[in-house]
């Protein structure tokens, strides 16, 4: 672990209130974890702005798998190496909602801009109901 370092933070009374109840909320039990947390999140957020970071990403969907020829498909892409040479699939998981519908949530890791290229041909595949790309930079 690197060394820590010891900053100061002035807020107005009002504005740190609503921090704690913000971060009380989300089950924080110290501020200094929620800042850290936050600055993470926008240090991620703002490399993944560069097309070629590194991430990884979480691509989260929910389809009928009576829709013809989705579920081939994305059996196809998953097994698929040329998929991209600058993207892979890692792991996926599967879950049998009810008689008609799946979720399924493909994981994802290489250049952030491939993933969510990737990620949005796979949302847009005809029978998807619904679906999200979660992606962070690593
Ligand atoms: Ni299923």
């Amino acid at each position: 672990m690197s060394e820590l370092e010891r900053i100061g933070v002035s807020l107005d009374k009002e504005l740190l209130a609503q921090f704690d109840k913000l971060i009380a909320g989300q089950g924080y039990k110290i501020r200094s974890e929620a800042i850290r947390d936050l600055v993470r999140k926008q240090l991620s957020e703002e490399q993944l702005e560069n097309p070629n970071a590194k991430a990884v990403a979480a691509v989260f969907l929910v389809y009928d798998h009576h829709a013809t020829k989705l579920s081939d498909s994305l059996v196809d892409l998953q097994h698929s190496h040329t998929l991209s040479q600058l993207v892979q699939v890692i792991s996926s998981l599967h879950v049998h909602l009810d008689e008609h519908d799946c979720l399924e949530i493909i994981v994802l890791r290489g250049q952030a801009g491939e993933i969510r290229k990737i990620g949005d041909n796979i949302l847009s595949m005809k029978g998807v109901k619904l679906g999200r790309i979660n992606i962070v930079a690593v």
